[in-house]
């Protein structure tokens, strides 16, 4: 478990589901996801069982608020060695919640991983509020690509970033 100023950084478990859910179902938080909006419980026990075996090897955590523990309000970290993976309920946007836990969990996985060369984000061009995330943690931009994803047909490109371990907050390399 990880404390940063106002969060708790701690592995997903299988009891995370209805939480994981109430944000995975939402709409507004799905809108730019590289899948649909999760219709019913049994997609997010899919993405969740996902998350929790790949616990022993991801820098990738479930947050809650130390103000008020025992709730998931999102999840963030890296989902694979080398690429970004955040989400949080739409009720907790626009409080710095997404900065503070990336940038404590993005030099611990450079520390962890020391052939690390960088960290990669695959971002939806229209996704704003990401990109300014990513912008601030020091991310830049690598290329870009379109019609990267169909979902629920529909296609819509990426924006491909890239965090080199020099730019990382706390980096001494
Ligand atoms: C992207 C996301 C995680 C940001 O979470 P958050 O906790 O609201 O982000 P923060 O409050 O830490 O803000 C980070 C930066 O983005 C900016 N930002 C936040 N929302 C924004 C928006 N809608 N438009 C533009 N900038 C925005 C903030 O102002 C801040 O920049 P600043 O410090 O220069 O002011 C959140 O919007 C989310 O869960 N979105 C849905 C899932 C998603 O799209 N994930 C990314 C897939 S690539």
């Amino acid at each position: 478990m990880i404390l940063t100023e106002r969060l708790i950084l701690r592995p997903a478990r299988m009891e995370d589901l209805d939480d994981l859910h109430r944000v995975m179902s939402d709409p507004r938080a799905m809108r730019y996801w590289s899948h649909a909006a999760h219709a019913g419980t049994e997609r997010t026990l899919r993405y969740l069982t996902g998350m929790v075996a790949s616990v022993p090897e991801a820098e990738e955590y479930m947050v809650e608020l130390r103000a008020a523990p025992g709730r998931v309000i999102g999840k963030a970290g890296c989902w694979r060695r080398d690429e970004v993976g955040y989400i949080f309920h739409p009720d907790v946007w626009g409080n710095g919640y997404a900065f503070e836990a990336m940038a404590t969990i993005l030099p611990r996985a450079f520390a962890r991983f020391p052939d690390l060369a960088a960290i990669t984000a695959d971002c939806d061009p229209r996704n704003a509020a990401s990109l300014r995330l990513l912008e601030r943690l020091g991310f830049v931009r690598t290329g870009s690509a379109e019609n990267t994803f169909e979902v629920e047909g529909v296609w819509t490109g990426s924006v491909f970033l890239s965090l080199p371990r020099a730019r990382s907050a706390g980096s001494t390399a």
